[in-house]
């Protein structure tokens, strides 16, 4: 089940093209990471996805039926937080939260505070959310997401202005809430290596297009080590790796250009058994499949 699906989703601002025809697709139960440079659109989208800002075109579904102005139901079981949210900056963290909770029907007594823990926020309950940090007033907004206990919950940039540990409590929190509850999770970034252990599927927007939806398992197969050997002929060197030296794990990518990803066996070993059989070498390399590289190459960075 899909519990989010844009359908030509666009948006354009001064006749400016800044989401362009998306089609999204966020599976039940997923992390779903949407990663985009500066600019690429990923607010925008979120924002159209949460009724925020009216889409120039396309259409929206969520838990299977279409987002229209007279059915917005979906929207209860969703919780958001996209750009800095707004607090009452003379309340406490507790009272913001408890004025949320009653605006919005939430009668859990326990729910703020088990908000306030699940967040690390457990020891500045009492402190004005006015003179919290950045990294906190951000935390707060996840607990504003979070408390009425959602189903799928979309975070634009949620470690945005955390420190290191932070991100790190970030990043544990979301998966505890994807494995442990079961929830599904569309989150928003521009740093791949941020959201790379974190993500069952990648969305890369560039210039407003989903130019590749991806799962995240398929990007690190692209992306293994290798070994790259240019040889003197391939045909002749791919029984020579499968038979005597017992080397299975290999892509053949031209008749000259072999990938081993057996990247621990020595080379030099190999090397031997080719020349042996008059098999020319002219390159070994290592080649690491940087993830990051990946991204900024094919976001064009
Ligand atoms: N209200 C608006 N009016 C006009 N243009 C806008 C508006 N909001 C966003 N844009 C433009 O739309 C484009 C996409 O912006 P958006 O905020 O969606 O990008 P983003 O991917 O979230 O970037 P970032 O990583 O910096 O948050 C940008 O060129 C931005 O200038
Ligand atoms: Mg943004």
């Amino acid at each position: 089940m899909m519990v989010l699906e844009t359908n030509g989703l666009t948006k354009k601002y001064n006749n400016q093209l800044v989401v362009n025809n998306l089609n999204m697709h966020v599976r039940q139960g997923e992390i779903y990471a949407l990663l985009g440079r500066n600019g690429a659109g990923k607010t925008t989208t979120l924002k159209m996805v949460m009724g925020l800002v009216k889409q120039t075109r396309g259409e929206i579904t969520v838990f299977g039926e279409k987002l229209t102005r007279s059915n917005t139901g979906g929207y209860r079981r969703i919780g958001a937080l996209i750009e800095a949210p707004a607090f009452y900056e003379n309340l406490t963290a507790v009272e913001n939260l408890n004025l949320i909770a009653s605006l919005r029907g939430i009668h859990n007594k326990n729910a703020v505070n088990n908000t306030l823990e699940l967040v690390g926020l457990e020891n500045d309950t009492n402190k004005k959310s006015g003179k919290f940090s950045l990294g906190m007033k951000q935390r707060l907004g996840i607990a504003l997401a979070l408390m009425h206990d959602p189903e799928f919950i979309i975070l634009d940039e949620p470690t945005n202005s955390l420190d290191p540990a932070g991100i790190q409590q970030m990043r544990s929190l979301i998966l505890s809430l994807s494995k442990e509850a079961g929830t599904s999770i569309l989150i928003s970034s521009h740093i791949l290596s941020e959201v790379e252990q974190l993500a069952d599927t990648i969305g890369i927007i560039h210039q407003g297009c989903l130019i590749e939806e991806v799962p995240m398992n398929e990007i690190r197969l692209r992306n293994r080590h290798f070994i790259k050997m240019v040889v003197s002929s391939t045909a002749l060197a791919v029984p020579i790796l499968e038979k005597q030296l017992g080397i299975t794990d290999f892509d053949v990518e031209s008749d000259y250009i072999l990938k081993i990803y057996e990247i621990e066996r020595n080379m030099e070993d190999v090397n031997r058994y080719f020349h042996d059989a008059h098999i020319g070498v002219s390159e070994i390399s290592m080649n690491k499949g940087n993830l990051e590289e990946y991204f900024m190459k094919i976001t064009g960075g």
